[in-house]
């Protein structure tokens, strides 16, 4: 698959020219029942051990073709997905393309063992779970498609994403809306993140809109405590699951929320353009779809893919993402994204000018944490280290997300499965020398 050309472009050729050929032909030996048999060989070990064994991780980044000419820190963006899933896409494209009428309907109906793999994996109901094209969609329906009128208010926070944020305004402007927005300090503690949405309910409160953890630090919310108070209250529960979904081990069922939404390209590793939509079973004829669905499918999870003709190929492919994060194992995974964070924290939170704004505590943090250099922009510094180092990182400073207010700036840094130990050990001494 690596040799495929496309037009004048082959990227094999690209590879020898940047001298990586060699290591490109290495890589295409190791295949999925290599990693089937690596994992199966440390079964007994607990996560924590195995994520320090640096040849079963080899193995895992012998799964993917990417460009080690850069230091990918950003992964948290959209994540690279393993050559398996990648080629599953195409083999479905392909499929489709020989008769795009007939060839659908049965890859559409493969679509719905997806559905029964995702209720499965995240811990709900088959009929609970609708495939999107992404978390904002998920979010959007949710936000968009509530009854609530003028004068009813929802509660989010500064911190949630932009586009979240954006739509809460156009609904304050288009039906007169309360959106009181929180702030918190980061990290802050579970107590105080439930302190502040307890006091913050007023009669008028109809939703709570929060992050399972948030794009910015990946600060951790109390979701079930959170979801638990607003029910007491008869309030509606909107979780931003887009980063936690398949990063850490977690059932949204134990989550006790109305509605869920999670962008599998994300940690999960699926295909670019993807992601999921949970609502409760007896608050989905609560919710209308962005497009319109016959009354007939009210009740139906089914109602909010009424988008026309789909991308199935890319939405067959998230079963394949899901074999692999299986094969790997969600407490394996989350056990080395600690790992890898902690490698480049650990050494650098000692440093006078390093600011952590990531709480590091075992069961708050995995794959993600946020750092800045007092004296130092985050431009300044996302800028040197790729400009030195080919390190690409999520810089973060009010105005890089617009319409989101934030106490702190700094870069996000978000390893992955496919992330060397090199990798971040390069980031760590970077880091140190710019703080000198
Ligand atoms: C917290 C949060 N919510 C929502 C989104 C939107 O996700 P998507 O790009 O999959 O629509 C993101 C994307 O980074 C995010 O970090």
């Amino acid at each position: 698959m690596a040799a495929k050309s496309h037009g004048n472009w082959s990227r094999r050729a690209f590879l020898r020219s940047t001298g990586a050929g060699a290591a490109a032909a290495a890589i295409a030996t190791s295949s999925f029942d290599d990693l089937i048999a690596a994992s199966a060989e440390i079964q007994n070990q607990a996560p924590e051990q195995a994520a320090t064994n640096q040849s079963y991780w080899g193995q895992v980044q012998n799964q993917f073709d990417l460009d080690r000419t850069m230091i990918n820190l950003n992964t948290g963006h959209h994540c690279s997905h393993p050559r398996m899933v990648a080629r599953a896409v195409e083999e479905y494209l392909r499929m489709e393309n020989l008769l795009p009428v007939r060839y659908a309907s049965q890859i559409g109906a493969n679509v719905e063992t997806v559905r029964r793999m995702l209720a499965e994996e995240f811990g709900c109901e088959s009929e609970e779970v609708a495939i999107t094209r992404n978390a904002s969609e998920s979010l959007q329906i949710l936000q968009s498609g509530l009854d609530l009128k003028a004068g009813d208010e929802v509660i989010t926070t500064e911190q949630d994403y932009p586009r979240m944020l954006t739509t809460w305004d156009q609904r304050l402007r288009r039906d007169k809306l309360k959106i009181t927005r929180l702030q918190f300090p980061v990290p802050t503690t579970a107590d105080d993140l439930y302190e502040r949405f307890e006091r913050a309910i007023t009669p008028q409160t109809k939703v709570l809109h929060f992050c399972h953890i948030t794009n910015l630090t990946g600060q951790l919310f109390p979701v079930q405590r959170i979801c638990r108070l607003a029910r007491s209250r008869g309030i509606f529960t909107i979780v931003d699951g887009a980063h936690a979904g398949a990063h850490f081990p977690y059932k949204i069922r134990d989550l006790e929320c109305d509605s869920y939404g999670v962008s599998l390209h994300k940690w999960l590793l699926a295909p670019f353009g993807t992601g999921l939509l949970f609502v409760r079973k007896d608050q989905i004829p609560k919710v209308w779809p962005l497009q319109a669905a016959p009354a007939v499918s009210d009740a139906n999870i089914r109602k909010f893919e009424e988008t026309g003709t789909q991308p199935l190929a890319v939405k067959a492919g998230i079963a394949d993402a899901i074999a692999f994060h299986r094969t790997i194992g969600a407490e394996r995974k989350a056990a080395r994204l600690y790992y890898l964070t902690m490698r480049w924290a650990e050494p650098l939170r000692k440093l006078p000018k390093i600011q952590m704004f990531s709480s590091l505590k075992p069961g708050e943090t995995w794959g993600m944490a946020t750092v800045g250099i007092q004296g130092m922009t985050a431009g300044q510094i996302t800028s040197a280290l790729f400009d030195k180092n080919r390190i690409v990182v999520a810089g973060l400073a009010q105005g890089a997300m617009p319409g989101q207010q934030f106490p702190f700036q700094g870069i996000r840094v978000t390893p992955n499965v496919y992330t060397t130990v090199e990798e971040v050990d390069t980031f760590a001494r970077a880091m140190a020398d710019l703080a000198k």
